[in-house]
């Protein structure tokens, strides 16, 4: 199987590139609006937006980054096809404007904006991140009523472009193969993730001296851990399809189109973060396997406890010989990075099934 990703360093306002209903579904994460450190691309796009943010009026300012982000999402809606899923991890922001200390809720006016442009809200999940910062907590300490709660969560919000996926073929093989393990369901489709690997753990197991660098890449960037994307497109997308992200960073969500098989476009406005992806991307081979290997380990250690306490499992996989819970596991198949190669501007990536040595 044969996967291409291309990547545009330009404004995703404007994704001409792309024609209406060509993209299979969208992972993203944009700047957070009232977050101090977008303040200045913000202030960029709409010289508005910095007169507000110096007048102190948060309202304002709020309201205009949003007005950018709407930019983009108009495309989103365009390029999206019908039936497709729009995965926007966010966070909400807090932040002291005239002495007051308040909260930004960026997660309400981008599901408004969603739901306005025809878009079906799904539940979403709340990213728990781990936090042991001994000063977390804001305001008048023990003395009420001015103490605040800290914000330790971000969202992955989920809409979806109209009617759900009426037409796909009901033998398709490509969907069966895309299946994931039961006890993978149980975990990824819980409304609380907490147990996220960053980008340094799961890119850096066999690779000395690369952690320090890849989080502070990470903190630069804000970039979202690579289990974000990869759980995302195994949810919500099948081989073969195509994956878009409009706020492309440090090409998480491309890395992870090539973990999973999956074609995928991304935009960014600052071309220097090819350098960061061409970067991380040296390690992508080592990681599909890695990546593999535990999925299949995983399993093999699950079925082998249940069997141990007795139980009876039915079905067995076809490609790998091991037991699974459910029919629809039957055919599951993975896939690794054999090879990539730049053709054109693009990148083009071989993949191979993938089996325990
Ligand atoms: C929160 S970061 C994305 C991080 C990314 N998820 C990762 O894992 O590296 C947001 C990115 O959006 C880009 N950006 C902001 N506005 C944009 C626009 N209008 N068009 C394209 N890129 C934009 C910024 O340059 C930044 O890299």
């Amino acid at each position: 199987m044969n996967t291409t990703h291309r990547i545009y360093f330009k404004n995703s306002n404007e994704m001409s590139e792309l024609s209406p209903d060509s993209v299979d579904l969208i992972i993203t994460s944009p700047p957070y609006p009232m977050i101090e450190m977008w303040d200045s691309l913000f202030s960029e796009s709409n010289y508005e937006i910095k007169d507000a943010l110096q007048e102190e009026d948060g309202r304002k300012a709020f309201l205009l980054m949003h007005y950018e982000l709407n930019k983009v999402w108009k495309e989103c809606v365009r390029v999206l096809k019908e039936g497709g899923l729009m995965c926007i991890n966010i966070g909400d922001a807090t932040r002291k404007i005239n002495n007051n200390f308040q909260l930004f809720p960026n997660h309400v006016l981008i599901t408004n904006f969603f739901q306005e442009h025809g878009f079906i809200s799904l539940p979403y999940i709340l990213w728990r991140k781990p936090t042991n910062a001994p000063n977390k907590f804001m305001g008048s300490g023990m003395l009420p009523p001015n103490a605040y709660v800290t914000h330790e969560h971000e969202y992955i919000l989920l809409f979806r472009k109209g009617e759900q996926k009426a037409k796909i073929p009901p033998k398709l093989e490509q969907r069966y193969n895309s299946a994931y393990f039961w006890e993978e369901r149980n975990n990824w489709f819980s409304d609380i993730w907490s147990d996220l690997r960053g980008t340094a753990q799961s890119l850096i197991n066999g690779i000395p001296n690369s952690s320090g660098a890849e989080d502070e890449i990470r903190e630069r960037s804000a970039a979202f851990p690579i289990d974000l994307p990869y759980r995302l497109i195994n949810m919500y997308s099948i081989y073969g399809e195509t994956v878009l992200d409009p706020f492309w960073g440090t090409g998480t969500t491309t890395l992870a189109a090539m973990l999973c098989a999956r074609n995928s476009i991304g935009y960014d406005l600052n071309p220097e973060l090819g350098r960061i992806f061409e970067l991380r991307l040296k390690e992508v081979k080592i990681l599909s396997k890695k990546i593999n290997t535990e999925r299949l380990e995983a399993h093999i250690s699950f079925i082998n406890q249940k069997t141990k306490l007795g139980k009876e499992i039915k079905h067995e996989n076809i490609n790998y010989g091991f037991k699974v819970n459910t029919l629809q596991e039957k055919e599951l198949l993975l896939y690794a990075i054999n090879n990539v190669t730049i053709k054109n501007n693009f990148y083009s990536v071989d993949h191979e099934p993938f089996y325990l040595e």
